[in-house]
């Protein structure tokens, strides 16, 4: 009795001994026992059926499905094994007891021997050098629409190379890189050397040229093509004469023939008017410009900012109404609140935060507190695409990525959009306060970049016909160098609406949506510190926000609230300006993740030629 039970268990320990051994050179003996406990706790397989059997029948021998059977007792447990053990050569190697190892560590999950369906290891890096995109996770490739990590037992964890469809080629991943659905990993075959595959080092950082520093403002180059590849008109030519006309260029500026300037100090770079099918509109140079970060760039002028109360103070005018519509005059000014001379129940601690720290948790938003949220909503099927905010009362700005995503598909026109402005609950229609209206024209960034970091997320949507503005419809303000400056501070703290839901990730199966709109306060992180908790490359286009992950209170924005807007209250005006948009986040609310926004003032220059050249088309 006793001694076939302690013949095995040396037998095991002979194995796992010849296997730290062996293995010793390529990983440490530490790693390897940690690769060890890790399979032993993870094969439920093995746990559930009587080891002694199985180590007899079918690995020390050669068994039959039939034999297989036995040792399992139950049909599912048998297939899932037996397409292991056929997959790992086990009723072929001869049992050597170098190869009963090898037909264990494969049946294991180890390594594998054939095309690795039964893999379980944690290599995660790519053959090519990309990391591996979580199996739970959406984004950048919506994996959900092929496979469920949440089934119960499923193997496809974290974000590890597992071969759930059988690929002869082995295990591979969605990788993190947008323009690379999936690829293959090279992982430890049985009994063969491994060699592990490192992250690749991060695509061309190598400057070809000398970054032009002041926004391009002193170029003087002879470039005259577009990132679009569309030729520049003459800057002398009538249609740039008109279209430049009242406009704050700088007097300076010698505007010779077709080159790319930046004549308005747009920190997106030179640029110049192109021609596409019949319209004149702008297009930005590729020329490399040096990252300058707004935050921290100079010392704030929080104090100058912070003194003078004047409500209701005349507002210099950024856009030409003309073009921009109505409403830059009275922006972030709600009717229910500013204009009534109420605050609302939280705003309070924003305006502490930019004197104090403190953290309160997120929640319903009042009514009306948020005139300017906009849904855009997909028309069919009807559903709930993003956020979006009211700036004029012809136009919305959202996230590029709401409206142009190729790695899910996403590319919307002008009939796959509506929005629905003055909304409070998400799903119910709201007679006589909502207004739905279809949109005539998308516009996204010509520089978002989609392809690596969503960089530059940022759309305008132009309304078919203007909104009247309500009490629940109201648009709000764009940031001015001085409010941005002033509020975009380390720990001010923003307003984040939408009805996402503010705790789920990018599953939108997982999806759990609240009924009304919902509101989290979130303090702006130093740069440096967004930079090192990400492997993404961060701009000077993009700020973080969120709590570290040793603060209590928890929150970020999430999936359904993406392209909603990021605003604050400016004290000296008593206004709300919108300071990012929700663009991105690695899983809403994980540990020391921060969810990402594009900085909005650095957009304005860009937002200011694409609203007033659409004035020219000839509509209204
Ligand atoms: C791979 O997985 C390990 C945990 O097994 C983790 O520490 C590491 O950060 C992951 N690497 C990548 C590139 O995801
Ligand atoms: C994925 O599996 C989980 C658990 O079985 C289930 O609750 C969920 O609805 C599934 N999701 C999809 C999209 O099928
Ligand atoms: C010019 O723009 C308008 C609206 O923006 C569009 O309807 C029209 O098709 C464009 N013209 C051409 C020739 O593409
Ligand atoms: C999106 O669709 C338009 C046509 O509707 C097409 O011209 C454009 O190239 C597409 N963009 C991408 C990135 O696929």
């Amino acid at each position: 009795m006793v001694e076939p039970t302690s013949k095995r268990i040396a037998l095991l320990l002979l194995f796992a001994l010849h296997s730290c051994l062996a293995d010793n050179v390529f990983l440490s003996s530490q790693l390897a026992s940690q690769v060890l406990t890790r399979n032993r706790r993870a094969n439920q397989l093995w746990e559930e059926m009587k080891p002694g059997n199985l180590e007899r029948e079918c690995l020390e021998e050669i068994c039959d499905h039939e034999e297989a059977r036995e040792v399992f007792e139950q049909n599912d447990k048998t297939e899932k094994f037996w397409a292991k053990y056929l997959d790992c050569k086990g009723t072929e190697r001869l049992r050597t007891q170098e190869n009963i190892k090898l037909v264990r560590e494969c049946v294991e999950g180890q390594c594998v021997s054939g095309s690795g369906v039964s893999y379980e290891g944690n290599v995660n890096i790519t053959e090519s050098g990309k990391r591996c995109q979580r199996w739970s996770s959406s984004f950048p490739h919506p994996i959900h629409r092929e496979y469920n990590a949440s089934e119960p037992n499923s193997v496809l964890k974290e974000n590890f190379c597992r071969n759930p469809d059988n690929r002869p080629e082995g295990p591979w991943c969605f990788t993190t890189d947008p323009t690379v659905q999936k690829e293959s990993c090279r992982v430890p075959r049985c009994g063969e050397v491994f060699v592990p595959a490192t992250v690749a080092p991060e695509p061309p950082a190598v400057r070809t040229k000398a970054c032009l520093s002041n926004h391009g403002i002193d170029y003087t180059g002879e470039l005259s093509v577009t990132m679009g590849g569309h030729t520049c008109l003459q800057w002398s030519s009538p249609v740039a004469v008109a279209l430049s006309k009242d406009k704050d260029f700088i007097q300076e500026m010698v505007l010779d023939g077709n080159k790319c300037r930046n004549p308005d100090g747009d920190p997106e770079g030179p640029w110049c008017y192109v021609e596409i099918s019949g319209n004149v509109t702008v297009d930005y140079c590729d020329l490399e410009l040096c990252e300058d970060p707004l935050i921290g760039e100079e010392e704030t002028t929080a104090d100058q900012g912070m003194e003078r109360t004047v409500l209701g103070a005349e507002k210099k005018l950024f856009f030409s109404p003309r073009t921009f519509g109505e409403g830059e005059s009275v922006c972030g000014l709600r009717p229910l609140y500013e204009q009534k001379g109420k605050q609302d129940k939280t705003e309070s601690e924003l305006l502490a935060s930019y004197r104090e720290k403190r953290i309160v948790g997120g929640s319903d938003a009042e009514v009306a507190s948020a005139p300017w949220q906009v849904m855009l909503y997909k028309r069919s099927p009807q559903e709930l695409l993003c956020g979006a905010s009211l700036v004029s009362d012809q136009w919305i700005l959202t996230a590029a990525h709401c409206v142009l995503y190729p790695p899910w598909n996403k590319n919307f026109t002008v009939n796959d959009i509506l929005v629905r402005l003055g909304k409070h609950q998400r799903a119910k229609f709201e007679r006589g306060i909502e207004k739905i209206v279809a949109i005539d024209e998308i516009i996204v960034h010509p520089k978002y970049n989609w392809k690596e970091n969503l960089n530059r997320d940022i759309a305008l949507l132009h309304m078919r016909r203007p909104v009247v503005f309500t009490n629940e419809i109201h648009p709000i303000c764009l940031p001015s160098k001085e409010v941005a400056r002033t509020l975009m501070s380390e720990g001010f703290k923003g307003r984040v609406t939408g009805w996402g839901n503010l705790q789920e990730s990018w599953n939108p199966a997982a999806r759990n949506l609240p009924s009304v709109l919902q509101q989290i306060h979130l303090p702006i992180v130093d740069q440096d510190v967004c930079r090192q908790s990400t492997a993404v490359r961060i701009t000077s286009n993009m700020f973080c926000a969120g709590y570290k992950p040793e603060e209590s209170q928890r929150g970020d924005a999430c999936e359904g609230d993406s392209g909603g807007p990021f605003v604050m209250k400016y004290p000296a005006e008593n206004r709300w300006y919108q300071i990012g948009i929700v663009s991105w986040g690695e899983g809403c609310d994980r540990d020391g993740k921060y969810g990402f926004y594009t900085h909005l003032f650095r957009m304005g220059r860009w937002m200011k030629k694409v609203i007033e050249r659409s004035g020219d088309d000839g509509d209204d």
